[in-house]
């Protein structure tokens, strides 16, 4: 073992806890020790000098994502296209003292992409923090799909996200510090058994968004740089009461079990907590948050 600390090789278990921790297994004094360092949970949540931009955090599960964000002290930058809820959201986070800014890009465009990023580090000094959440999703027939619903699709759910996570981990690199990418999938990912499912282009791009999630993790990670998935079940969001399902599939649903419709804040607390110090283990993993819509479970 060439530039270790040391030159010894091979450690008792006792001996390399003891090298790790401090911590002398054999006696409660040592055991003490062991966690006596270890900081205070609220301090391990906060996200005091971070600099997060949240995609599609204008409304829906992204501005409780913000929200969430900025409670821990990050400042936010708000990436997405419905400008009119993007400045009713600023101006309600001004009001409760929130670094909270927006820029209007469609994550589509890979120049919008990077000017997005470009204002963050200008206006907070870093980026820190990337969440891609902007998202959208059809409900129709696998035979009703068009050209365009599919690119449509992918290119904002999947090429979104891939090309947000590329430019900001790039920025993440330049600055030295590390960074936290989390990408918010959906149970559409892993199957659709508890659904109908007619949503043929989404499921491939929440599906891609989780692979990619994985390979670019084993890149990521040497970097500091970690990337994970957010699962969350079906929410009480905007994009959700306008998914515009057609008559005859809302007919073919009602005959499944209901699943839960979850508060889209519920899955925000966990974004923070994997962006956080307490997610620290936190790489290339999905975290399914979804109230056991994928078991079809029920109250
Ligand atoms: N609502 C649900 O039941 C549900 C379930 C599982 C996963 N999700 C996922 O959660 C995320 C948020 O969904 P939501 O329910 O809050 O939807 P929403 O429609 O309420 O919010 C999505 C936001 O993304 C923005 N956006 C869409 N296309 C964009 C683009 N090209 N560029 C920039 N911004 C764009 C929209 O303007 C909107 O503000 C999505 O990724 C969605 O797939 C939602």
């Amino acid at each position: 073992m060439s530039g270790s600390i040391d030159s010894k090789e091979i450690y008792t278990f006792d001996e390399a806890y003891e090298r790790l921790l401090g911590m002398d297994l054999n006696g409660v004094p040592g055991i003490a020790a062991g966690i006596k360092n270890v900081p205070p949970m609220e301090d391990l949540i906060s996200l005091e000098g971070k600099t997060a931009i949240v995609t599609g955090g204008a409304r829906g599960l992204g501005i409780t994502i913000v929200n969430r964000l900025a409670e821990a002290g990050a400042k936010v930058v708000i990436v997405d296209l419905a400008v009119e809820f993007a400045e009713a959201a600023v101006a309600f986070f001004g009001t409760k003292g929130y670094q909270v800014k927006f820029f209007k890009a469609d994550i589509r465009d890979l120049d919008r992409i990077q000017g997005a990023i470009d204002f963050a580090v200008k206006e907070f000094g870093s980026l820190d923090i990337l969440v891609n959440n902007a998202g959208l999703w059809q409900i129709k027939h696998y035979c009703d799909f068009t050209e365009e619903d599919w690119d449509l699709c992918l290119d904002v759910c999947l090429k979104g996200t891939f090309f947000f996570t590329q430019k900001a981990a790039k920025q993440m690199v330049k600055q030295g510090t590390g960074g936290r990418v989390v990408n918010t999938i959906s149970v559409g990912a892993y199957s659709m058994e508890n659904y109908v499912g007619c949503m043929s282009p989404y499921v491939a791009a929440k599906g891609g968004i989780l692979a990619m999630s994985r390979s670019l993790a084993r890149e990521l990670k040497p970097l500091g740089i970690a990337i994970n998935c957010v699962c969350p079940p079906g929410m009480a969001t905007v994009g959700g009461a306008h998914s515009g399902v057609p008559k005859d599939i809302m007919e073919l649903m009602g005959t499944f079990p209901s699943v839960p419709v979850a508060d889209p804040d519920k899955v925000a607390r966990v974004v923070r907590m994997v962006v956080s110090d307490v997610g620290v283990l936190f790489q290339g993993s999905d975290i399914v948050a979804d109230d056991g819509t994928r078991w079809q479970l029920r109250k």
